[in-house]
């Protein structure tokens, strides 16, 4: 019987089918995730983890985690983790790719459409009993058909973004650090073309030493204007104080931001702006996938367990005969 350890309650039944056959130890309260000094008492005893995004996984944790053999990530990023302390130990690091891919994409779409359409502060406007009659220009948004949105990562959320502004009849142009992909349905242009070009601004980008502050205050003055920025990535990708200047300063026209540079906390300006929606990093929370995603984690463990590798790696380890 195996030991293992899940941050915190998820959706579904997945989770049951470990507690069949092995000793799982569930952090109890829901909306709450298990701390760094429990996690750090439990680890010498774990052969596997199943993580959050907040659960930070670093060299020290892992040092205490003698007999771990897998972190299990239930996200599809993993900058949570450090993933080459992880090799080093042989410890395995698995994610929850694809099947959040179109759930995400959804998500950008939507807070694209709220900032466009305004459509946050026109269900403010009428739960406030403003609503008082029809006006030509009453709460005018801005266009979605016939603009270009600029997708920067042109991954598998990036796609599924892409795909769902042709849909909109967009003008699709992206960037990605492998260059040209040579797709159909987008044109590939520099990271400068993109700000300069696009009306909205939609990043799909992992965080990393290369992308951190990829939109800073020099991105910003590049956009135009009128121009939407679309978070459903990474909040560091963005300097958010630079953002909620060049928002208040009318530098770009608005923002949509699923996530934050020091989650959960958000930056109090960006609360009082009226220009931006803000989500608490629900992009990939549909109830099917989240379904799914503890499905796959739970995958990546058994798998692991057995012997084998896991459905979804990032990492490669020596299996052991
Ligand atoms: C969410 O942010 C994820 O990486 O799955
Ligand atoms: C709007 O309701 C219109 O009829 O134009």
């Amino acid at each position: 019987m195996k030991k293992i350890i899940v941050t915190c309650r998820l959706p579904g039944n997945a989770l049951d089918r470990l507690s069949k056959k092995h000793k799982v130890h569930i952090h109890a309260s829901r909306n709450e995730v298990m701390n760094d000094d429990e996690l750090m008492h439990r680890i010498g005893n774990a052969d596997a983890i199943i993580t959050l995004l907040s659960n930070k996984i670093d060299e020290r944790l892992l040092e205490a985690g003698k007999k771990l053999k897998i972190v299990s990530n239930y996200a599809v990023g993993y900058n949570n983790i450090d993933v080459n302390a992880c090799t080093k130990r042989n410890i395995w690091v698995g994610h929850t790719p694809g099947v959040l891919t179109d759930t995400t994409a959804d998500f950008g779409f939507a807070l694209l459409l709220a900032c466009a359409r305004r459509v946050v502060e026109a269900d403010r406007y009428v739960r406030e009993n403003k609503f008082d009659g029809w006006y030509p220009d009453l709460l005018m948004g801005t266009d979605i058909h016939s603009k270009t949105i600029g997708v920067v990562g042109m991954g598998r959320i990036g796609q599924a973004m892409a795909k769902r502004a042709n849909g909109f009849d967009m003008n699709v142009i992206y960037y990605d650090k492998e260059g040209d992909l040579g797709l159909q349905n987008a044109k590939y242009v520099d990271f400068e073309e993109l700000l300069a070009k696009s009306d909205y601004v939609s990043l799909h980008v992992p965080l990393l030493d290369s992308t951190k502050h990829l939109i800073n205050k020099e991105a910003l003055a590049r956009m135009k204007q009128s121009a939407i920025l679309i978070n459903t990535a990474r909040g560091e990708v963005i300097d958010e104080a630079a953002l909620v200047e060049a928002l208040n300063n009318e530098v770009i026209s608005g923002a949509g931001l699923d996530v934050y540079e020091a989650e959960p906390q958000v930056h109090p300006n960006l609360l009082a702006l009226n220009n931006v929606v803000l989500a608490p990093h629900i992009a990939s929370s549909s109830r099917e996938t989240r379904e799914e995603m503890a499905n796959i984690a739970v995958e990546n463990v058994i798998k692991v367990l057995n012997g084998e590798e896991p459905l979804h790696a990032v990492n490669k380890v020596k299996v052991e005969e």
